[in-house]
């Protein structure tokens, strides 16, 4: 009997020691070549998004970040995002939500929603699966790439919503999706109308705002690099408007007479 114990608990240290060794001593070899990005390097790209936290929310802004040196912030951001991925883990995002993007088939429908792969369905706007080099940041000690998809996967989520939406979002889901089981996070604001966000309120949305922002942060929706937008000369208008707009004979029978007789 004895002579069993002794298998048992060699079988078991042996276990132990293998699982040790392809688990963690594997792994930092391999890795310990790469260069990790620290929090200061990583906060030097500032998403135009935390600057306009910053002009669309200055009294809270200011409370939250005082003396920030407006416009380029890095110091204010790494806080921000730390502050953020705090409350990510914190409020167990993770439980619902990924951060990764899959290269499964992009064509292959999903069963339920119809639409393609991780990648047509998240990451469109950049056509790529995540790569590692994405997750060898400070931000990413631990990684939060999540384990079940309640929700969509957020690691392309910098741009696809604004920061009000975001808000009114954090503030009650079904404020902008309405059937949403995402609850809400009214400690993310600090009135009972969901009018002013807190530190963790802005530090949520800046770090929403900066996941997959080293792939948009350049896109055109930033504020003063909009493109020209041309307007609609009146001319210009659809016929379908024509017959809509027309009350009366105010821009003359000559110019649009074709087009009203087709109605
Ligand atoms: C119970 C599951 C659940 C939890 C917990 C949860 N979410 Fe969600 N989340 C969802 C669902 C479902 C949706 C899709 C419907 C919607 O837009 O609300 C969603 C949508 C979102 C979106 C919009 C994504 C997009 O691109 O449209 C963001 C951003 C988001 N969640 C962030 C968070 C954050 C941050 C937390 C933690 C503070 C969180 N979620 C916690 C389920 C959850």
């Amino acid at each position: 009997m004895e002579r069993f114990n002794f298998v048992f608990v060699v079988a078991g240290l042996g276990c132990f020691a293998l699982a040790f060794v392809i688990q963690a001593v594997l792994p930092m070899a391999q890795y310990s070549g790469v260069e990790v990005v620290t929090m200061e390097q990583l906060s030097q790209d500032v998403p135009y998004q935390f600057e306009q936290l910053a002009e669309d929310y200055p009294t809270e802004f200011a409370a939250a970040f005082p003396d920030a040196d407006f416009p380029t912030m890095p110091e204010k951001f790494a806080e921000a995002l730390k502050t953020g991925k705090g409350s990510y883990v914190a409020e167990a995002c993770w439980h619902c939500h990924t951060q990764q993007i899959r290269r499964r088939d992009p064509n292959k429908p999903n069963e339920v929603s119809g639409v393609g792969g991780d990648i047509q369905r998240w990451a469109s706007d950049t056509a790529s699966e995540s790569i590692p080099a994405e997750y060898f940041n400070e931000m990413n000690y631990p990684h939060l790439f999540g384990t079940r998809r309640v929700g969509p996967d957020l690691f392309r989520e910098s741009g696809r919503h604004s920061n009000d939406w975001h808000l009114a979002h954090f503030w009650n889901p079904r404020e902008t999706s309405p059937y949403s089981v995402m609850p809400s996070y009214r400690w993310f604001f600090d009135d009972d109308q969901g009018l002013i966000p807190n530190k963790r309120g802005l530090s949520i949305v800046a770090y929403m705002q900066w996941l997959g922002s080293w792939h948009t942060q350049f896109a055109p929706t930033k504020y003063d690099n909009l493109p020209d937008v041309t307007f609609f000369d009146e001319t210009d208008y659809p016929e379908v408007l024509i017959e809509v707009d027309d009350g009366g004979d105010e821009y003359g029978d000559d110019a649009y007479g074709d087009a009203e007789e087709d109605y």
